[in-house]
């Protein structure tokens, strides 16, 4: 049986989940693509490191060019992360004649355009599976599976560790620090959280995903980005008291002019809404299309076995590719990213300030006769008005809490409004502001 040689970048997480599948798996693997797969050097920064999983002697190298320069190697996988060496291996593998795939969301999403550019120059694949909501096939179903279809909107909870937060937050009434702290002890978070937390991860995603989704090449710029770090556990009971849950979305839509909106903030969902029962790190990415209407991906979004099966998936897909080509046959493979990301044209993402909501707004002001009137006549004049409204008093705090539900608005309205709000004395916290999910068409 013919063998295809692999180079591994990487055995972290992810590396030592694609090495224990590819040994674990490899009769199926084998009957599969009808060759062996067999991963030849794996690159690591530190040889004397303790690894998830066992390594024969003289697998292992520090020196790069072992893997990219070696002519054996058909394959290389790239898994060490970050933007710079990652992207300099992965152009030096091309180069080299090897098809490459990775799990790098931050490479793509920083790089992807004169790496796919490149890819196609020396007709070669870059897959990246991985690098979207884990082990979730969900490229593979929007490339292929809705590959006839026409996708007007997609959003998703593509960021585990902001979902297990909130999740915590709401289930268990933990307050913001400690849920974090609880998602590092758990291995979700990283030591410095704020990618995830801050939005920017699910960023990186939601431009793949939209790129393959709606065909056009979708850069971090355009895209809205706010985080999770502002919300405490009383806005979320609040949230729950009113009948909804908060969730940190992914979204990208099409809109009447063909623009594409592009965003990710948290967002007020019903309870009985199909992502408010997306619990802990998992991810799940909704899409709604002309044709087949909404189709949901769930799973999970990250971890070594996870998202080493959606690794080695791509990986056993350019062994059919090649395999293909030598029997001098068209490709049988998938139809890759290069050439369809190449021909994209280049997004221009529509104002955020074009955008309707509803808000939740959490209003701290001081105990100050007149504050009431004084918040509801900013409001008024911006244009904002109120469906609901409380107000409480914490215990042992100098200030009360103004709950406000608002009627849909501008976005340049409510944040208008915010502004002038913050800028009295009486105001004596930032205001959280959650936008309500805009009603389904
Ligand atoms: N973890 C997940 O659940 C997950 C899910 C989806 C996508 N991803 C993506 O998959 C990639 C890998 O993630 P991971 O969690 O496996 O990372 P990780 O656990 O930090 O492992 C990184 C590996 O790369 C090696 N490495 C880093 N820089 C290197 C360099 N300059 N030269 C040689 N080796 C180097 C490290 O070597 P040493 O071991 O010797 O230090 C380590 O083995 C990232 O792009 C990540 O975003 C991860």
């Amino acid at each position: 049986m013919r063998s295809i040689k692999i180079g591994v970048l990487g055995l972290g997480n992810v590396g030592a989940g694609v090495l224990r599948i590819l040994r674990e798996h490899s009769q199926t693997l084998e009957q599969r693509v009808s060759a062996r797969i067999e991963v030849k050097r794996v690159l690591v920064r530190d040889l004397s490191r303790a690894r998830e999983i066992e390594t024969p002697e003289g697998l292992l190298t520090t020196d790069p060019s072992e893997v990219l320069e070696d002519p054996e190697i058909a394959v290389v996988v790239e898994l060490i992360g970050g933007t710079t060496t990652a992207k300099q291996f992965v152009e030096r593998a091309l180069a080299a004649g090897k098809h490459v795939v990775t799990a790098n969301k931050a490479l793509l999403a920083e790089h992807g355009d004169a790496l796919f550019q490149r890819a196609q120059e020396c007709g070669r694949e870059l897959l990246f599976e991985g690098a979207v909501a884990g082990g979730i096939p969900v490229l593979r179903a929007i490339r292929h599976g809705l590959a006839s279809d026409r996708v007007q909107r997609l959003c998703g909870i593509v960021n585990g560790t902001s979902n297990y937060v909130l999740d915590k937050m709401t289930r268990e009434g933990l307050a913001y620090a400690e849920a974090v702290a609880q998602a590092q002890a758990a291995g979700y978070a990283e030591a410095d959280p704020s990618l995830d937390v801050g939005g920017v991860d699910a960023a990186h995603k939601l431009a793949l995903l939209a790129s393959l989704s709606f065909g056009k090449r979708v850069t971090l710029d355009s895209i809205f980005v706010e985080g999770i770090e502002s919300i405490r556990a009383y806005d979320l009971a609040v949230a729950k008291d009113l009948g909804y849950v908060v969730r940190s979305l992914a979204i990208a839509s099409r809109g009447a002019d063909d623009r594409l909106q592009l965003r990710v903030h948290p967002v007020l969902l019903p309870h009985d809404h199909v992502l408010a029962g997306v619990h802990g790190a998992y991810n799940a990415v909704l899409v709604e299309s002309e044709a087949l209407g909404r189709s949901m991906y769930y799973g999970q979004g990250a971890g070594m076995m996870p998202t080493g099966v959606a690794v080695t998936s791509d990986i056993m897909d350019v062994a059919r590719t090649i395999l293909a080509n030598t029997a001098g046959q068209a490709s049988t493979a998938e139809d890759t990213a290069p050439p369809q990301v190449t021909r994209m044209a280049s997004v221009v993402g529509a104002s955020p300030d074009t955008l309707q909501h509803a808000n939740y707004l959490c209003v701290h002001v001081a105990h100050v006769s007149g504050v009431l009137g004084r918040v509801a006549t900013v409001l008024g004049a911006h244009g904002v008005s109120i469906a609901k409204m409380r107000q409480d008093h914490p215990e042992g705090a100098s200030h009360a809490r103004m709950v406000i539900v608002t009627e849909v608005v501008s976005e340049a309205a409510m944040a208008a409004a915010i502004t002038e709000l913050e800028r009295g004395d009486d105001c004596v916290e930032a205001t959280v502001r959650i936008r309500f999910m805009e009603p389904e068409g």
